[in-house]
């Protein structure tokens, strides 16, 4: 069995709502998103289409926009929204005396 590895990837402060930010866990890059109800959303940060950065993007609802092409990418799943496809692995996130925990 996978044993789900808990990594210290942020402390709050560093978060701003809905403005997302990257992180790097060993060869992942992980974009990080405080929502507005102050939730932490994290998934891979390359956008399936071509790469794009999505901690750049703009966040909307539960939804991030790729800064490249403007794919919509659902980050409670991960999955891009129609009409566009593909997905993006999502992580579960723990907050610890307000340090952020990534579940890898
Ligand atoms: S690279 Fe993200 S929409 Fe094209």
């Amino acid at each position: 069995m996978h044993m789900a590895q808990k990594v210290k990837v942020a402390h709050m402060s560093e978060l701003e709502p809905l403005i997302g930010k990257k992180v790097i866990v060993e060869d992942k890059q992980i974009g990080l998103f405080l929502m507005e109800d102050g939730a932490i959303k994290a998934v891979n940060n390359v956008c399936p289409h071509k790469q794009g950065p999505l901690s750049e993007g703009t966040v909307s609802g539960h939804y991030v926009y790729c800064p490249l092409h403007d794919q919509k990418i659902d980050l409670n799943t991960g999955i891009v929204q129609e009409p566009d496809e593909g997905c993006v692995e999502t992580y579960e996130v723990e907050v610890i005396d307000d340090e952020v925990y990534v579940c890898l």
